[in-house]
């Protein structure tokens, strides 16, 4: 159960929420999205669609407040977060004042979106944010680390580009070493992170991506790590690896790399290497799926990696499954996908989905239905 107070374009709503699948109808624009989006702030911090937190707030109100009563095995927690237009955000665990940033210790959530197919289509950028948010909500410790090394990489930038513009000083330079070793020292923090990460979803992945195709298309998942010299730009490239690499190994490359890179860096005053430019790439039948895969493979894969994550961050949860937030996604998908997607999200404790046409849904994640109109929730229909 929950219920919510002027966030987006609900006034006041409750909602119960039953263990299993829990379907939202409604036309475009009713409000589908916004109520779990409410519900995934309390996982993420934030939204998937946009990044400033006023838009969540509804249009002419001070403050929007979610609040989610939550039970695992005999446990049962009330979160409670308010979203202020003025001053701080406030949190709540059982009506006791908390930070907010330690709430996603209490939930999480793996959120399917249609954007969710630029993931094999898109940017690196998007595969890295992927990885980013996992580790993330795995150890919430490594938030800071990564806040850390994009603040000393604008610094660095920054050194990089005065640096050019004074005529490369040896004053510059000795700062630029101190620079440097933060660089490396957090960055390598972040390539072991990841590329352990990594080695943990490939048989997930693997094992998902088959269940939702239906067939083996021997996917596989490898770092581009551009202190290898892996070009993240590249489709192909050698450098590629499956191997998982430690953080004293990627110290070692990192700082032989940007000594060979130095020359290069002043000129172009930016900074070439580290895991701001890695990637990860996507492997389909020993071809990179970027590119290659077809509109259906692609959603395979975005449609495995997703539920890979489910699938690590279940294995090591205390606070039970994380819920599964279906976005849209049914109506991108062909019959036989649908189907196979809807066994593969049924195992898990709960799962919400939201379709603006209710035939899109297969059966079985149709059983408890609740209508969504402009920003109100209509009376659940009779469980089938
Ligand atoms: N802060 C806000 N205040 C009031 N209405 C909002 C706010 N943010 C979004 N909306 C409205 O919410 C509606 C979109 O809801 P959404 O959940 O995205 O729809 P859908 O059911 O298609 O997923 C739009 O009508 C939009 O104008
Ligand atoms: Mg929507």
């Amino acid at each position: 159960m929950r219920g919510f107070t002027d966030f987006r374009n609900y006034e006041s709503a409750d909602v119960e929420l039953v263990p299993g699948a829990n379907l939202f109808v409604g036309s475009n624009g009713q409000g589908k999205t916004n109520l779990v989006e409410a519900l995934g702030y309390f996982a993420t911090l934030g939204s998937h669609r946009v990044s400033s937190e006023q838009a969540m707030i509804r249009q002419g109100a001070d403050a929007a407040i979610v609040r989610a009563r939550l039970r695992h095995l005999e446990k049962e927690v009330l979160l409670e977060v308010q979203l202020n237009r003025v001053g701080p955000n406030r949190a709540q665990l059982n009506r006791n004042q908390i930070k907010v940033r330690e709430l996603p210790r209490h939930f999480s959530t793996v959120l399917f979106a249609p954007e969710d197919l630029a993931l094999v289509r898109g940017e690196p950028s998007g595969r890295r944010r992927f990885l980013d948010e996992l580790l993330v909500l795995r150890s919430p410790r490594l938030s800071g680390v990564i806040t850390d090394y994009e603040r000393v990489l604008r610094q660095r930038n920054t050194l990089l580009k005065s640096a050019r513009a004074s005529g490369v000083k040896g004053t510059a330079l000795s700062t630029l070493d101190v620079w440097d070793e933060r660089l490396i020292s957090l960055g390598s923090e972040i390539i072991e992170a990841r590329s352990t990460l990594v080695s943990e979803l490939q048989p997930a992945v693997y094992e998902a991506y088959i269940a939702v195709a239906g067939e083996d298309h021997h996917t596989k998942l490898a770092n581009r790590l551009s202190i290898f010299g892996g070009d993240p730009d590249s489709e192909a490239n050698d450098q590629d690896t499956t191997a998982t690499v430690d953080a004293a190994e990627a110290a070692t490359r990192f700082r032989e790399s940007l000594d060979r890179l130095r020359r290069n860096e002043l000129d172009r005053g930016v900074t070439l290497v580290g895991p701001h430019r890695d990637d990860l790439v996507l492997g389909l039948n020993g071809m990179p799926a970027r590119g290659y895969a077809s509109h259906g493979e692609s959603w395979s894969f975005a449609l495995a990696l997703k539920l890979a994550s489910a699938r690590v961050l279940r294995e090591e949860s205390n606070v039970g499954d994380p819920v599964l937030i279906l976005d849209d996604v049914f109506a991108e998908l062909d019959e036989s996908r649908r189907q196979r997607l809807a066994d593969a999200v049924s195992g898990f404790e709960q799962v919400l989905i939201t379709a603006a046409v209710f035939g899109d849904v297969p059966e079985k994640l149709a059983k408890h239905t609740v209508r969504i109109d402009r920003g109100r929730i209509v009376d659940p229909e009779e469980p089938s």
